[in-house]
């Protein structure tokens, strides 16, 4: 996925960084050369995360005028992505291939199996650029700091549009906020045929993740009172209610291999 010369001296080939994986409760990262050869990188190799953010920053100046209109700077706080590549967005890829699996065969063909994962795997990578005081603060944010956040799905597609990766896999990073009524954000762009269906299983796992896990303002709540908060989202018209259905019948499994 990640195009990117590796930065260590002796090695030629092109690095991809595939994802991250948990073993035994510790993070890999899986990088894959241009050989096709994949390799297991722990957690702490940061330098390395570090270095290939800075890259993409450097190959891509609308990521700087994006920080620059809330007068940011391009801090990279690979904690941050150290944490959510782990737990977050590990969780979300699980929960968005259990959706997946779940569908009819009607729905299931008009989505690719392989770019779901990918783009589950990858969605928050721009929350890396969001400064921690407003990405952890133990409150509800204010305005200001909830426009910040919320560039974080413009950053992470414009971080990953430096990697050669594909329009759909980008698209679906871009509009994980989005929802079927089309009034998330950002903004969906006239020219743009949303396909409704990749960011309806990106973006119910990403909201069911999340409400699974604690948060410093609330507790973990249970699959139970996830799954209802959820449904009152069917009822407003924001999730598609197949794809509630495949989560619904998904969400005792992620309970299991959690
Ligand atoms: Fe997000
Ligand atoms: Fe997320």
């Amino acid at each position: 996925m990640f195009l990117l010369k590796a930065p260590k001296k002796s090695d030629n080939h092109e690095m991809k960084l595939a994802g991250a994986v948990q073993i035994s409760g510790k993070t890999f990262f899986a990088y894959k050369d241009s050989l096709g050869k994949i390799s297991l990188k722990s957690e702490r190799e940061e330098k390395l995360q570090k270095a290939m953010i800075k890259k993409m920053i450097s190959l891509n100046p609308a990521i700087k005028r994006l920080l620059g209109r809330y007068k940011l700077k391009p801090n990279i706080d690979t904690k941050t992505l150290k944490e959510l590549a782990g737990g977050h967005m590990n969780d979300t890829c699980k929960i968005a291939m259990g959706i997946y699996s779940k569908l009819s065969e009607r729905l299931k063909s008009s989505v690719d199996g392989k770019t779901i994962k990918e783009a589950s795997m990858l969605h928050d990578l721009g929350k890396v650029l969001i400064p921690s005081n407003v990405l952890n603060k133990p409150a509800k944010l204010n305005p200001k700091e909830r426009a910040i956040m919320n560039i974080h799905s413009m950053l992470g597609y414009e971080l990953l549009k430096t990697q050669g990766i594909d329009e759909e896999t980008l698209n679906l990073v871009k509009y994980h906020h989005q929802n079927l009524k089309h009034t998330g954000y950002p903004v969906i762009s006239d020219n743009y045929s949303i396909s409704d269906i990749g960011v309806q299983i990106i973006s119910t796992a990403d909201k069911y993740s999340a409400l699974r896990e604690a948060r410093v303002y609330r507790r973990k709540l249970s699959r139970i009172e996830s799954l209802l908060i959820l449904y009152k989202e069917v009822l407003e018209g924001k999730i598609h209610k197949d794809i509630y259905k495949a989560l619904f019948s998904y969400a005792a499994e992620f309970d299991k291999a959690a």
